[in-house]
């Protein structure tokens, strides 16, 4: 058995849970009561992906994990399907009442995504890697890569630490992995990775004082670039905390121009 049906069920159990802190919260720290740490990420997060998935209006885009869909409502119009899933209903019902154009979402069993094969041209897995056990992430990655055209692309934003005591889930229960432990997990399951860098440190001065409301919404955008590009050239996939990395695969087999 490829998983076990007992973490499925506590991560349904947990995020359903978490869905009570609404829609901005829920998603990343739900400590974050004004709601602009959680900003200051997503804005993050749409810069770094935006630059990788270059959207163009004909791509059909899956967010494995879409959670309260906060990204979709980047997404939706920029490409020419966009379907969100995820395992906690609770979720996406924040996601659904949201009514954002141009975007489906689905509820799925965490295991088996519900497409056919090469049905998309992007797969997105933001924030999810580090919530799941090796044999459930494989079954998945596995999953990605049928449904991902040949030349299709994963691209995922994972919390990464190399520091044993943050590997084994004593930190929030959270399994964060090395990038290098990642890359090996990707090829194991059917993937080529094509591009990985860091995008964001784990613990910052920046992202208390934002926190504690020392800057105002209209600032997270330019705070939120600014921390990408300085994360990304440092290029350090190291810290005493964890590092949020981007790593973008391909189905392995499939060669550019090819
Ligand atoms: C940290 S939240 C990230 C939400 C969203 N991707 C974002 O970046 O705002 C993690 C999400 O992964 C979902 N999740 C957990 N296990 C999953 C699985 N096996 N398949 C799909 N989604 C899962 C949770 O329900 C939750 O909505």
């Amino acid at each position: 058995m490829a998983h076990d049906d007992g973490e499925l069920s506590a991560l349904r159990r947990e995020w359903n849970a978490t869905a009570q802190y609404g829609r901005i919260r829920a998603n990343w720290d739900p400590l974050d009561k004004r709601g602009l740490k959680n900003l200051f990420i997503e804005m993050l997060h749409r810069e770094a992906i935006g630059a990788v998935a270059r959207f163009d209006g004909n791509q059909a885009v899956l967010d494995l994990g879409c959670g309260t869909g906060v990204f979709e409502e980047y997404l939706g119009g920029k490409v020419r399907l966009a379907v969100g899933v995820d395992l906690s209903m609770a979720m996406l019902q924040q996601a659904v009442q949201a009514r954002i154009p141009g975007v489906s979402f689905c509820l799925y069993d965490g295991t088996t995504l519900p497409f056919a094969s090469q049905a998309f041209d992007i797969i997105i897995a933001k924030g999810l890697t580090y919530h799941l056990s090796d044999a459930l992430l494989a079954a998945l990655l596995r999953e990605c890569q049928r449904a991902l055209k040949p030349e299709g692309r994963l691209i995922t934003i994972d919390n990464c630490s190399s520091n044993p005591r943050h590997q084994d889930g004593s930190i929030h229960k959270l399994l964060y992995r090395s990038s290098d432990a990642l890359v090996k997990l990707f090829t194991a399951n059917g993937l080529r990775v094509a591009d990985r860098y860091p995008i964001r440190r784990g613990r910052s001065m920046l992202q208390y004082l934002i926190r504690y409301g020392f800057y105002g919404e209209k600032r997270i955008p330019e705070l939120a670039r600014r921390e990408l590009e300085t994360t990304k050239a440092r290029g350090r996939f190291h810290s005493s905390y964890y590092v949020q990395c981007l790593h973008v695969c391909c189905p392995s087999g499939y060669v550019a121009g090819s």
